[in-house]
């Protein structure tokens, strides 16, 4: 049996090996995406192995102005998606988000955008959408846009939402929690996922806009 023992041996030894070296060199292309220096230290940001190219999408802001993947460029951007007649999701983060908000420094949210985006465009018109933003932050900003636009974003994001109907017509939607995170190109990068933490989150965004 020693050529099956040195066999045995021999097969595990290379794939760890092989396993180490292609581990190695991912860790350090994914690196190099993200650019020197050295990675930050995330303690609540979930990055993906690499940054996903978002696709063209055009939405409209409370204001009227358009949102569109030039808004998601030259900043850190997080973006959430709910709409303004959640019972819970939507006001725990969004309180969340204006607590990271509040702790970062001036130049730090000089390099960082909190966009809300409504998946529930019939009920959420411009200004009900605006002014419950506002409630949070007025830094922040609202919009939203057809269906069309929004599942293929959302989908896009790795989220989803859907209308349950509920009592008298009425409805609700339910949607995915998590908070996204967009880097300065513009590409998905991330994700916060709750329960949310504002400490930690927002030494998460010092440091990426350090
Ligand atoms: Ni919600």
């Amino acid at each position: 049996m020693p050529r099956r023992h040195n066999l045995g041996r021999a097969l595990p030894t290379a794939t760890i090996l092989l396993a180490a070296l292609a581990a190695g060199l991912g860790l350090w292309l994914g690196l190099g995406r993200f650019g020197a220096p050295a990675p930050p230290n995330l303690q609540a940001a979930l990055l993906y192995p690499a940054p996903r190219t978002v696709p063209e999408f055009h939405l409209t802001r409370a204001d009227g102005a358009p949102l569109t993947n030039a808004d998601w460029q030259g900043r850190w951007t997080l973006v959430f998606f709910g709409f303004t007649h959640c019972p819970d999701v939507c006001p725990t983060t969004l309180g969340t988000l204006k607590q990271v908000w509040t702790r970062l420094a001036p130049a730090q949210r000089e390099r960082l955008r909190v966009d809300f985006v409504s998946v529930d465009p019939q009920r959420d018109t411009p200004e009900q959408l605006g002014r419950y933003v506002a409630f949070f932050s007025p830094d922040f900003v609202a919009a939203t846009g057809s269906d069309t636009e929004l599942t293929a974003l959302t989908r896009a994001l790795g989220l989803l939402y859907v209308r349950v109907p509920g009592e008298n017509g009425d409805y609700s939607v339910d949607h995915s929690a998590q908070v996204i995170l967009i880097d300065p190109q513009g590409r998905l990068v991330g994700l916060f996922r709750p329960p949310l933490d504002a400490g930690r989150i927002a030494a998460d965004l010092a440091q990426l806009t350090r």
